[in-house]
């Protein structure tokens, strides 16, 4: 087996700090990211904090002959992919870019993976493949009802895996060996400051907004509706730590590899705790010790009232737990806003 893990969308927030996560662990890395939403100084500082060196190609995930040579020429075992384009607005405006990306994209890389027999795969997808939520805390087996075009391409390609793994039952020695993961709310950055979620133009999410916020860019807050069915009526989310995410990773990888569990087995990443945007402000206003202006305004049109994970399956399959409070993220988002309050320009 090869001995090198591909990051696609390494580049990129969540990429990054699973970057950080291997490497520490003494994986070899090769990240492939076309920079559309990445940052090669986010890789630089990567190296910075590990103090080890691995190989960057910018290119794109539809680029199949790009891809067979990267499966040629390295030796690559595993991959975990990032790579993707992630804005639900921007999703409804332009469809067909959003499926030739994530579903297109993952398509291509599957197909080289196949022809060059690597077969764990490590997929990034997310909570909002349920919808509205019709129980809480949100199972695994919930049905699935995404609401909008970004939300259906996790579906599809989660469909798509699905599929490979049927059509690989048949065989005495299966291919496949695949987790899906499905992300609740990832916030925070490395304890370092030196990587965090570096969002180009106005951000679409909460905490990244109300850094911006805190630190002199942006005005004012909008909380989009206080007349939510939720205990202050504003929305409710479940925050995790962005290197608890990268290590629930780690986890699923080893599960994968060095467990031998093949098929397609499916994972929430989440802290299994709600919190309002109302209570996010109030902790970020105390941690910061900035204040941080807001203003109610309509609801957000697709949001959801409350959403949060259950993560026992994750706790019993996976032994991972998030550990880190939504005090230690907001702390670790904030330094690295603070710092760096033009991201990586
Ligand atoms: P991000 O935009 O910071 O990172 C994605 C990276 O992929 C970027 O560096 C971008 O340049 C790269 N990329 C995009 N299209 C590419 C292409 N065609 N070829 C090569 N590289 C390409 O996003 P993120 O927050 O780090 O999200 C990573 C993954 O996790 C995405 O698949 C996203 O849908 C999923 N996810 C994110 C969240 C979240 O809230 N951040 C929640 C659930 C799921
Ligand atoms: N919110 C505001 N004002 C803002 C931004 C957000 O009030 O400026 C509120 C939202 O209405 C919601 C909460 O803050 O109640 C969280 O909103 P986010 O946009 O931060 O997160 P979402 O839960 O809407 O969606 C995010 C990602 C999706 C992902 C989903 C589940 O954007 O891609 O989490 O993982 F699918």
């Amino acid at each position: 087996m090869g001995t090198k893990v591909l990051i696609t969308g390494g580049a990129g927030y969540i990429g990054s700090h699973a970057c950080v996560a291997l490497l520490a662990e003494g994986y070899e890395l090769i990240v492939l990211d076309n920079m559309s939403n990445g940052s090669p100084a986010a890789l630089a500082r990567v190296r910075k904090i590990t103090g080890k060196v691995f190989d960057v190609v910018e290119g794109d995930i539809r680029d199949a002959e790009l891809l067979d040579n990267m499966f040629s020429s390295q030796s690559i075992g595993a991959v975990m992919h990032f790579a993707g384009l992630k804005a639900v607005g921007e999703s409804c405006a332009e469809p067909l870019l959003y499926y030739d990306v994530n579903v297109g994209g993952t398509l291509n890389l599957c197909q080289v993976m196949r022809e060059h027999g690597v077969g764990n795969l490590v997929f990034s997808s997310s909570a909002t493949v349920y919808g509205d939520p019709a129980t809480l805390p949100i199972p695994e087996d919930h049905s699935l009802n995404p609401t909008n075009p970004y939300g259906r391409t996790k579906k599809v390609v989660e469909d798509v895996l699905f599929d490979l793994v049927s059509a690989d039952e048949a065989l005495n020695k299966p291919f496949w060996h695949i987790a899906v993961l499905r992300y609740f709310n990832p916030i925070g950055a490395h304890s370092s400051g030196l990587i965090g979620e570096a969002p180009h133009g106005i951000p679409n999410n909460l905490l990244p907004y109300i850094a911006q916020v805190a630190v002199g860019k942006l005005e004012t807050l909008m909380v989009y509706g206080n007349d939510w069915p939720t205990e202050d009526g504003t929305g409710v989310r479940d925050y995790v730590h962005v290197m608890d995410l990268v290590e629930g990773h780690l986890s699923a990888l080893k599960k994968l590899v060095r467990g031998g569990r093949h098929g397609c087995s499916v994972w929430n990443l989440g802290t299994g705790i709600g919190y309002s945007v109302l209570q996010v402000i109030r902790a970020f206003e105390q941690i910061s010790g900035k204040a941080v202006p807001y203003e109610i305004v309509g609801r957000r049109a697709g949001d959801i009232a409350a959403c949060w994970a259950d993560p026992a399956k994750a706790k019993s399959e996976l032994d991972w737990a998030a550990t880190r409070s939504l005090e230690h993220m907001i702390s670790d988002g904030w330094r690295w806003q603070s710092t760096n309050p033009r991201g990586y320009e």
